[in-house]
């Protein structure tokens, strides 16, 4: 297992080039299995989830392959065992996005249910409901569900939203399996999220036919098959936002490159907010900060509000604002294992149920911190840059699985981080 050992303060500053996003790939790489034959996807990172997934296509049939220049082939002509296997769903939530695309290739699916994880219970009800509304035959069986459709899937109004707004997978899910029912779908209450906005370009590409991309309404007219794609997933704003708190919390400055603002203005908003200045570069941005931290509310909502996966980054910055700030998390109300963690680090953070009560202190000090989720592991990253000493963040993998070596694109740029193996 390895840890970080970080030292700071540090002053971050230089380029760094966003990778492609995380999220947009995992449903992509899903959506291969409604063709048969050999994708190519470009841009999708180097990540343990990435890995994890392919295993999953690899297990239905799939052939998975990364070629030298880093691009991912997926031959998915043969798809002879429609079942997401427990031990992998288990290690990957969002090995539940197969179960759409398989419905809709095979006519049947049996996935593991995946279980809660540290963010909350993640149930998946809105996704059933939706393939249900398309025609699907939904069971469980010991841990599993079985879903059939013998005779194809058929188009209809399929309302997505639930007691936290819409839901991304679940959308995803909705929107692979109607692109091969007969007849017109529309998803209501879709979720709006580039990564959505992302799947369903790739599907049009593929020869779907969908209207209303980036809307909360989406527009399905099916079609007898689709073919293999060439296709570029979109820049990781999330990736990105990490990194601009970076700069932000060690009163830096960095270009990020191949990053999209457009897709990131609730995220730009907060910081020119607080005194972090974020301006459109060539492909991307240059984010910096001279003067103090103001503090500021966020809350946490479906795009394109707030997001939940910047939360726990934007807590270690806020941490150290003048003043008090107030995160409200409307997404995932439990996703707040961070906050003892930070806590440990001198911060001042008070929890009260869905919210975060941010007392800004004037600096933090390192100490030995537990990562426990990828979001919450990457706000301790970088609350050890900016704090007096040494932090050591114990169960590093949590952040293999969303940001590619981190270690080696902050230390160029100004950071101390040694990565060990205890
Ligand atoms: N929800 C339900 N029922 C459902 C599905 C969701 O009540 O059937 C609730 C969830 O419990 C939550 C809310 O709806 O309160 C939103 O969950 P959503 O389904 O949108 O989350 P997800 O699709 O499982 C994706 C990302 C997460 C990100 C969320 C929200 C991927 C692989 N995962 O999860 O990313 O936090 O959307 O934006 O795309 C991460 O990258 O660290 C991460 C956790």
């Amino acid at each position: 297992m390895d840890i970080f050992r970080i030292e700071g303060p540090v002053r971050l500053s230089g380029s760094v080039k966003i990778n492609g996003s995380k999220n947009a790939s995992l449903p992509i790489m899903a959506a291969t299995i409604l063709t048969a034959g050999k994708s190519v996807l470009k841009a999708v990172p180097h990540l343990s989830d990435i890995s994890v997934f392919g295993q999953l296509l690899d297990r239905l049939g799939c052939q998975v392959t990364r070629s030298h220049s880093g691009d991912l082939y997926i031959d998915s002509t043969t798809i002879d065992n429609p079942r997401g296997e427990y031990e992998i769903v288990r290690k990957m939530r969002a090995s539940i996005c197969i179960l759409g695309p398989l419905l809709a290739r095979c006519g049947r699916a049996e996935v593991s249910m995946p279980g809660g994880c540290a963010i909350g219970d993640r149930p998946i009800d809105l996704h059933l409901r939706g393939l249900q509304e398309l025609g699907a035959k939904i069971r469980l069986k010991s841990g599993y569900i079985i879903a059939e459709a013998p005779h194809g899937l058929t188009g209809k109004d399929v309302f997505m939203g639930g007691p936290f707004g819409s839901t991304v997978l679940g959308t995803a899910n909705v929107l692979m399996a109607a692109t091969m029912a007969k007849g017109r779908t529309v998803i209501e209450s879709a979720a709006c999220e580039p990564e959505i906005a992302d799947l369903a370009n790739c599907l049009n590409k593929m020869g779907a036919k969908i209207t209303g991309i980036g809307s909360a309404r989406l527009i399905v007219e099916g079609v007898r098959q689709l073919r293999p794609v060439e296709y570029q997933v979109i820049p990781d704003r999330i990736e990105a936002g990490t990194f601009m708190v970076a700069a932000a919390i060690t009163a830096g400055e960095l270009k990020l490159l191949n990053c999209r603002l457009d897709d990131m203005m609730a995220v730009v908003d907060r910081l020119r907010n607080i005194g972090v200045t974020v301006d459109a570069a060539n492909d991307g941005c240059v984010v910096g900060r001279n003067g103090p931290i103001k503090s500021a509310d966020i809350t946490t909502e479906p795009y394109p509000g707030f997001p939940t996966d910047l939360q726990a980054q934007f807590m270690a910055l806020l941490s150290l604002a003048q003043g008090d700030s107030v995160i409200i998390e409307k997404v995932f109300p439990d996703r707040f294992m961070h906050v003892a963690e930070l806590n440990r680090m001198a911060a001042d953070l008070r929890k009260e149920g869905a919210t975060v009560i941010v007392a800004g202190v004037k600096k933090l000090v390192g100490a030995p911190v537990m990562a426990s989720d990828l979001r919450a592991s990457a706000a301790l990253v970088l609350a050890g840059l900016a704090a007096d000493g040494t932090t050591v963040v114990n169960r590093v993998y949590h952040i293999d699985r969303g940001y590619e070596r981190i270690e080696e694109r902050l230390n160029p740029v100004g950071a101390k981080i040694s990565r060990e193996s205890i």
